[in-house]
């Protein structure tokens, strides 16, 4: 596929996780509405959800061999804890786009900081779950120009 869309950890509870902060959007939705916006551009999407650390180190490293050339990724807690999933990036030298549903600036303290942020092509923070769609966006206008 063309790009890979990876939510971390608590991403799967989206729509009933504490809804003042992340919204009422189920991750199902989230993920049907990015297949269909990137098939319209003629992009191949696929979608990938776990709570483990080590799973999505692994479905990075399948990245690599499996056509990716574009990965949006939403780390959750992971953004915060994770050298696994930064040197999985490093290692894979696939471009990423960092995505959080919240302001992670405006939150606590520890949620300011990123494992991630300084690889990646660019960050979206506290646009709710519509940071994914201009995500995609960007995913489009960079394969397909
Ligand atoms: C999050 C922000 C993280 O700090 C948190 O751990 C999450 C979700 C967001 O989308 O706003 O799980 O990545």
């Amino acid at each position: 596929m063309d790009v890979l869309v990876i939510n971390g950890p608590n991403l799967n509870t989206l729509g009933t996780r504490e809804p003042e902060i992340y919204g009422n959007t189920t991750l199902a939705v989230i993920e049907a509405s990015l297949v269909a916006q990137g098939a319209a551009a003629g992009l191949d999407v696929d979608t990938f959800q776990s709570n483990h650390e080590g799973a999505i180190v692994d479905r990075l490293h399948a990245a690599r061999s499996d056509g990716t050339r574009f990965v949006i990724i939403n780390p959750g807690a992971f953004t915060h804890t994770s050298i696994a999933i930064r040197d999985a990036f490093a290692a894979v030298e696939i471009p990423f786009c960092e995505v959080h549903i919240s302001n992670v600036h405006a939150r606590e303290e520890f949620r300011r900081h990123s494992y991630l942020s300084d690889l990646a092509v660019g960050v979206l923070t506290g646009f709710g779950v519509f940071g994914y769609t201009m995500a995609m966006s960007f995913a489009v206008e960079r394969l397909t120009a």
